[in-house]
C-alpha cells in the first residue's frame, strides 16, 4: 500500500512535469483586446488602432526606441569575386559609414549571389555572432576589428584573429542557400553593438545620445535590428538584389532581434527566428526556461531600463510575445525550436507563434499555423506561420535551413 502511495505521488510529479503548458497557462493577454477594453475584429482596427498602441508599449517598455534611417548613410563595394563556391556565386563585401563618415561607426556586410539567375535575386538578411569571416573559411573574407567576446574561439585581446575563419561554417550553408537561388547578407553583430555591458561607446547607440539615459532607450536588441534594416538599405541600391523581395534571419539572441527587425521594418517581407527564446518567440508567461530577470541581469544592455520593472512579473504580465510576432501580420513567419534548447522553452516558442494566429487571421481566414498542438520532433507545421522542432541543442543547422528555404520559396519567392 504505502509503495502504491509512492508510485502514485511520482507519477503525479511526472504528469505535472509532462503536462502542455498550453494548459497551465490561462492569463495570457489577448491580441485583439485594447487596454480600453474594445475588441479588434477586423485588419483595418488593428492597423489603425490597435497595432500602434501596442508597438508604442513595447518600444516604451521592452525594447526601447529606435532612430530612423541616418541621413549620411553611404556604402562602398570594397571587394566583388564573381567566382566563389565552385563558380557558383559572386562575393561582394560592402563597408556601410553610418553617418557617411569613414571615420566614424561602419560595418561590414558580406554577402553571396547566385550567378545561374539570370534577374534580381530575392535576398535573405541576418547578423553573425563571430564575425563574417568565421562565415566560411575564403581567406578573402575580412576580419572584423569591432570588439569580440574574449570567451570565443580564436580572439585575442577582444579582437578576432585568422584562427576565426570558417569556425562558424556549419551555421551557414552558403552552397545550399545558391543553390535555392537566394542571395544571402550577413553581418557581425559587434559592428553595429558590442554584446556587452559597457559596449555603448563602441557601437552605433553613441551616435544618439538623446537615446540614452531614460527608461526607453535605445537598447543593444534594438540596435542590432536597426542594423538589419540599415543591410537592407544597402540591398535596395544593389542591382542583383530583389529588394522587394528580401527576408530577415536570426538565431538565438540575434533571433530576437530578427523578429524586431521584422516588426519595425515592414520591407522585411518573410521573418525567420531560429531558436530566439526569451525576449524572442517565447512567451513569458511559460515560464520554463529563461525569465525576465534572468535576461535583465545577465543581458541588461540587451533591453531597455523600463523592461527591468517587469522582472519575476513573467506569469503575471499584462503583454507577451505573441503580440510582437502579431505585429509582423500579415507577413509570413518561421518560428523554430530545438528539443534540447531548454533555456529557449520550445514549447513557449511554439504558443508564441500560434497565439499570433488570430491577428493573421483578421488578414485571411486562410493564414494560419496549421496545427493545434505543439508538432512532433521532425514534423513542420507550415502556413502562413510555420513552427518545427527537430532533434539537437542550441545551433542552427541544415534541417533548419531546408525548412527556412522551402518557406522562402513558398511565400517570398512570388
Ligand atoms: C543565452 C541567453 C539567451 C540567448 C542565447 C544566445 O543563452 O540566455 O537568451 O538567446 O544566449 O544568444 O545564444
Amino acid at each position: 500500500m504505502k509503495h502504491k502511495t509512492i508510485y502514485i505521488i511520482f507519477f503525479l510529479l511526472w504528469l505535472s512535469n509532462h503536462t502542455s503548458a498550453q494548459q497551465k497557462v490561462t492569463n495570457l493577454p489577448d491580441v485583439l483586446t485594447m487596454s480600453t477594453g474594445k475588441k479588434v475584429t477586423t485588419a483595418k482596427q488593428w492597423e489603425k488602432q490597435r497595432k500602434p498602441e501596442l508597438l508604442a508599449f513595447f518600444k516604451r517598455e521592452m525594447y526601447g526606441q529606435m532612430p530612423g534611417k541616418p541621413a549620411g548613410i553611404a556604402f562602398k563595394v570594397f571587394d566583388e569575386n564573381k567566382n566563389v563556391l565552385g563558380g557558383k556565386a559572386t562575393r561582394k563585401q560592402v563597408t556601410v559609414y553610418f553617418t557617411g563618415n569613414v571615420d566614424g561607426p561602419k560595418m561590414d556586410i558580406l554577402m553571396y549571389i547566385p550567378n545561374k539567375v539570370k534577374r534580381k535575386v530575392p535576398a535573405i538578411v541576418g547578423l553573425n555572432f563571430d564575425g563574417n569571416q568565421s562565415v566560411n573559411a575564403d581567406p578573402a573574407i575580412k576580419i572584423t576589428t569591432s570588439w569580440e567576446d574574449k570567451g570565443t574561439k580564436g580572439v585575442i585581446n577582444n579582437h578576432a584573429t585568422e584562427a576565426m575563419r570558417g569556425t562558424n561554417a556549419s551555421q551557414w550553408p552558403l552552397e545550399m542557400i545558391i543553390d535555392k537561388g537566394y542571395a544571402i547578407a550577413t553581418v557581425y553583430r559587434g559592428d553595429i553593438d558590442p554584446d556587452f555591458e559597457g559596449g555603448l561607446p563602441l557601437g552605433v547607440r553613441s551616435l544618439y545620445p538623446e537615446l540614452q539615459n531614460r527608461g526607453d532607450n535605445f537598447s543593444t536588441v534594438s540596435a542590432w535590428a536597426w542594423g538589419l534594416s540599415r543591410i537592407l538599405d544597402y540591398l535596395e541600391t544593389d542591382k542583383a538584389i530583389d529588394s522587394k523581395h528580401v527576408a530577415v534571419f536570426g538565431f538565438s539572441r540575434l533571433g530576437k532581434a530578427a523578429l524586431w527587425a521584422g516588426v519595425t521594418d515592414e520591407r522585411f517581407k518573410l521573418v525567420i527566428s531560429n531558436e530566439s527564446g526569451a525576449g524572442g518567440a517565447k512567451l513569458f508567461h511559460y515560464t520554463a526556461g529563461e525569465g525576465i530577470r534572468r535576461l535583465c541581469t545577465k543581458f541588461p544592455h540587451w533591453f531597455c531600463g523600463n523592461f527591468k520593472k517587469y522582472m519575476d512579473q513573467d506569469s503575471i504580465l499584462s503583454f507577451d510575445q505573441h503580440m510582437v510576432i502579431s505585429m509582423i501580420a500579415p507577413r509570413p513567419v518561421y518560428v523554430a525550436s530545438a528539443q534540447g534548447d531548454s533555456n529557449s522553452n520550445p514549447e513557449g516558442e511554439f504558443w508564441g507563434a500560434k497565439n499570433a494566429e488570430p491577428v493573421y487571421k483578421l488578414y485571411n481566414s486562410n493564414y494560419s499555423l496549421p496545427t493545434d498542438s505543439w508538432p512532433a520532433l521532425n514534423t513542420p507545421a507550415v502556413g502562413r506561420i510555420a513552427y518545427h522542432i527537430r532533434p539537437g541543442g542550441h545551433d542552427v543547422k541544415d534541417y533548419d535551413w531546408i525548412q527556412y528555404l522551402n518557406f522562402a520559396d513558398k511565400y517570398l519567392k512570388k
